[in-house]
């Protein structure tokens, strides 16, 4: 038994095989109590399953929260005011929930007096570091015990004989070996494993799990309405809806007509490539119509900031990096950009695409009167622009060739 083990530890639990092997892990190997939260960001899996299990598991302290609202308003949302996207297309789903996660893991440590933090997160992967930095860096004196580097086993084949040697009888999903890795929340769904691990290879059609695909999506396109208020959405086709409710509905809307599917190899934090698949309908949506809010009303220089800072942005998300403070100081600077984005899109959705049909805005910027192919001589004289490309190619003309 290690030394100073702690006496309890909030585990972030699923109720899946993994989570539920860990638990019993950590009351035989830490003789631990052991506290169960699991956080409803949307996913869909069974709360009531979960709660179940980890009372079968003789867990006392059970914390299902449902965080989805907040996950929406104050992590996907703010992040989408960056027009964020890693490596050019990924959209974060998963990078984005983990911070929340580590914030609730934290709380709970620190109301029940538990010294230590668990997660199931793999050796390999990026999100063992985004617990982990987001614990820390909420609460530099709590421990983590990661299980997966830690203990003996290496497949799910073990995980599945450790459970039924202790009285735990989950029944493997067909053949275990030929189960997606995935991670689903309200924004998106992602899958890694089985044929994906071979790059050159197609996902098998019946992957998908959120969005039909752009062939099987109706021959009728859907138009919707989106308004934006401070650089958020606030209102689907008329309606003001909470982040949630929004979200869902995008999703639902995206799904049905193909939209939002990636197939993506892209590079972990810890140094190696690995090929995914994403699904993120309603984000997709949004991060169209919000680029066209934001071509009205932000003024050009700034737009262009806010896109050289994006890809460091994404970078810190991607990387664990949330609760830092440079990540803060710069949502800070984009949300200073935000005041001004207001105004409603028209979207068309239609087998996999998604195409701005109009844009408006009290905030706009566009100036008609300037843009125009008229006479506008008043406000803009063409012998200007003479002037000006001369003094800016001064540089050029006093060049010695
Ligand atoms: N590769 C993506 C990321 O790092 C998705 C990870 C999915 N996580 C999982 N447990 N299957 O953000």
């Amino acid at each position: 038994m290690p030394k100073n083990r702690p006496s309890k530890v909030v585990l972030a639990y699923s109720g899946g095989l993994d989570t539920s092997a860990i638990a019993k892990w950590l009351q035989l190997e830490y003789a631990c109590e052991v506290i169960a939260f699991t956080a409803d960001l949307g996913q869909e899996d069974e709360l009531d399953l979960a709660r179940q299990r980890a009372e079968q598991l003789g867990i006392k302290q059970i914390y299902i929260e449902d965080l989805r609202e907040e996950f929406v308003r104050a992590f996907v949302f703010p992040m989408l005011r960056a027009n964020t996207v890693y490596e050019g297309e990924y959209m974060l789903g998963t990078a984005i929930a983990r911070p929340l996660i580590a914030q609730r893991l934290v709380a709970i440590a620190e109301e029940t007096g538990a010294e230590a933090i668990a997660h199931g997160a793999t050796g390999k992967g990026n999100d063992q570091v985004r617990f982990e930095l987001g614990a820390y860096a909420l609460a530099p004196r709590i421990r983590v015990i990661a299980p997966w580097r830690e203990w003996p086993y290496t497949s799910r084949t073990d995980l599945l004989k450790f459970c039924q040697e202790h009285g735990l009888n989950y029944a493997a999903s067909g053949d275990s070996s030929r189960v997606y890795s995935i991670d689903a929340n309200l924004f998106h769904t992602s899958y890694e494993g089985c044929e994906l691990e071979d790059p050159s290879v197609a996902p098998d059609p019946k992957m998908w799990q959120r969005t039909v695909s752009p062939q099987m999506a109706p021959d009728v396109p859907t138009q919707i309405e989106l308004q934006f208020s401070k650089g958020d959405p606030e209102q689907l086709n008329g309606q003001k809806m909470s982040p949630a409710t929004l979200l869902a509905e995008l999703n639902r809307l995206g799904g049905e007509n193909g939209i939002g599917r990636l197939d993506l190899v892209e590079n972990r934090y810890i140094g190696m490539k690995s090929r995914g698949c994403y699904e993120t309908p309603g984000g997709t949506i949004l991060l169209k119509a919000r680029r066209a809010v934001e071509a009205l009303t932000l003024d050009g220089r700034t737009a262009h900031l806010k896109d050289e800072w994006m890809p460091r942005y994404a970078e810190m998300i991607y990387n664990g990096n949330w609760w830092s403070p440079e990540r803060r100081a710069l949502q800070q600077m984009i949300d200073a950009t935000q005041a001004s984005v207001e105004g409603s899109v028209r979207l068309e959705l239609y087998k996999g695409n998604v195409t701005v049909l109009g844009r408006a805005s009290t905030q706009s910027l566009y100036d008609p009167h300037l843009a125009t192919f008229e006479d506008s001589r008043e406000r803009y004289n063409h012998k200007d622009a003479g002037g000006f490309i001369r003094l800016t190619a001064l540089r050029f003309l006093t060049r010695d060739t």
